[in-house]
């Protein structure tokens, strides 16, 4: 798929209401959180990071995935050196719900999506006001950005939507927006769909990384490997690789 036909997929996505129907954004659109959602809530915290691969704390399920997203703000610090003041990017924010924290905990952040109209969403939900938004290409990131001004960018859940080497070329641009010493953290899938360079619709684009697909796509960046933890599922072989880089 090109550039614009990518761009175009996505748009539709969006304006067809993309996260508020999507089972992984429910509490953020409404659901009230149940007794089990906050036992997940506590089992993620209690995960043991610093170990390099972890075991998830129940089996897959859509609550799981939720429970991840919702303590993302905390199990992050447990588990990488990440800066807590200065710039942040996000990219690939979607209606915000990172920028969300991101915003209390950063001086400023930058937030940008592929998607006009899911960055219009994000900036009816987010009130705060050191938070600028962008619209993005489907591999390039806007000139507008400054390059070496961000001191921690953060990709979540975006480059297994993305045809591999659009994705190369968007981490290679996040590099050139990261300062010297800054630091990029992004997750990969892992263990499925290793083969796949273009995505499938139906299964939501989920293109796979190994760990060496991870250090190639690093290195492409010119990052610095800093650590890549591994979350795995005890009933089947994907995973997670969360991953973070250094700008040397
Ligand atoms: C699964 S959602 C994740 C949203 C957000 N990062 C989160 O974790 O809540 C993937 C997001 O990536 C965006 N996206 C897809 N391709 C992109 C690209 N090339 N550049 C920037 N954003 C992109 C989509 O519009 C969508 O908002």
């Amino acid at each position: 798929m090109d550039q614009a036909g990518f761009k175009a997929m996505w748009d539709q996505m969006q304006d067809a209401g993309y996260f508020n129907q999507h089972p992984h954004y429910r509490d953020y659109f409404g659901q009230e959180l149940t007794a089990e959602d906050r036992a997940l809530d506590a089992a993620i915290l209690d995960l043991d990071f610093s170990r390099d691969d972890i075991e998830m704390p129940a089996p897959y399920s859509e609550s799981l995935e939720r429970a991840v997203k919702r303590t993302e703000a905390e199990w992050l610090y447990k588990m990488f050196r990440l800066p807590e003041s200065g710039t942040a990017l996000d990219l690939g924010c979607g209606f915000g719900r990172s920028v969300a924290w991101l915003c209390e905990r950063y001086n400023q952040v930058i937030a940008t999506d592929i998607s006009g109209s899911v960055i219009e969403l994000a900036r009816r939900l987010i009130k705060a006001d050191n938070v600028d938004f962008y619209v993005n290409d489907a591999d390039d990131l806007p000139a507008d950005i400054n390059p070496a001004s961000v001191d921690v960018a953060y990709i979540f859940t975006v480059f297994q939507h993305i045809p591999r080497e659009f994705a190369h070329k968007l981490l290679g641009q996040v590099a050139d927006k990261l300062r010297p010493g800054g630091i990029a953290v992004f997750n990969l899938i892992s263990e499925v769909n290793e083969n796949l360079n273009d995505g499938v619709p139906e299964t939501e684009w989920a293109i796979g990384y190994s760990r060496g697909q991870a250090y190639d796509l690093i290195a492409d960046a010119g990052l610095q490997c800093e650590r890549i933890v591994r979350w795995y599922r005890p009933e089947n072989d994907v995973s997670w690789l969360w991953v973070a880089t250094r700008k040397s």
